[in-house]
């Protein structure tokens, strides 16, 4: 096993790829070799000592890359640290609703993959832009404005914690 940890995401709009190359960023500063890579795309985990698997909800539910991924790596991740990140809620002001909505969304998905623990496991706000929508998505959206609730610096914390979880030690 080699010593990078692969950033894995699926994505319909772009906004979880950026996210992931933030997280990716952020643990390659504190030193860790880190590759990231669409969940579709990835063959094999055999060179990867752990995973972080980002994907956002879509139409109540997950991306299925991420649960297609999951489940086609099913042994490989049973023996690596597996970190779990979700986009998700885009209403602005915050809607607290919305945000337990997401959660169980979640929740309901990972549901479907018992054997799995995430060594951590984390909502964040989602991007919504619908001047990108295309028909029928576009009519079934509505009318709610354009928004940005990725909170970068959460996303960043969030990263800078993840790194003793997926390498097991503190530092080196
Ligand atoms: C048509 C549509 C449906 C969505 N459905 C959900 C949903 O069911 N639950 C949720 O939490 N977020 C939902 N979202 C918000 C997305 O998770 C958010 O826009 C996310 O940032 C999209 O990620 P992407 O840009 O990587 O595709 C939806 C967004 C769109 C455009």
């Amino acid at each position: 096993m080699s010593d990078s940890v692969l950033v894995g995401y699926a994505t319909r709009y772009g906004s979880t790829r950026e996210v992931a190359e933030t997280v990716a960023a952020t643990l390659r500063a504190q030193g860790l070799a880190v590759e990231v890579q669409p969940l579709r795309a990835v063959r094999s985990l055999a060179g990867y000592r752990a995973v972080v698997v980002g994907a956002p909800l879509f139409l109540f539910r997950w991306h299925s890359d991420a649960l297609r991924f999951l489940a086609r790596h099913r042994a490989a991740l049973a023996q690596r640290p597996v970190a779990v990140f979700a986009l998700g809620p885009v209403h602005d002001p915050y809607d607290e609703a919305e945000w337990q909505h997401s959660g169980d969304q979640l929740a309901k998905a990972l549901a479907q993959t018992p054997w799995l623990t995430p060594v951590a496991l984390k909502l964040f706000g989602g991007k919504y832009d619908p001047s990108k929508l295309r028909f029928p998505i576009k009519q079934l959206a509505g009318a709610a404005p354009a928004s940005d609730l990725r909170d970068w610096p959460a996303i960043r914390a969030w990263a800078a914690a993840l790194r003793p979880l997926l390498t097991g030690r503190a530092e080196g």
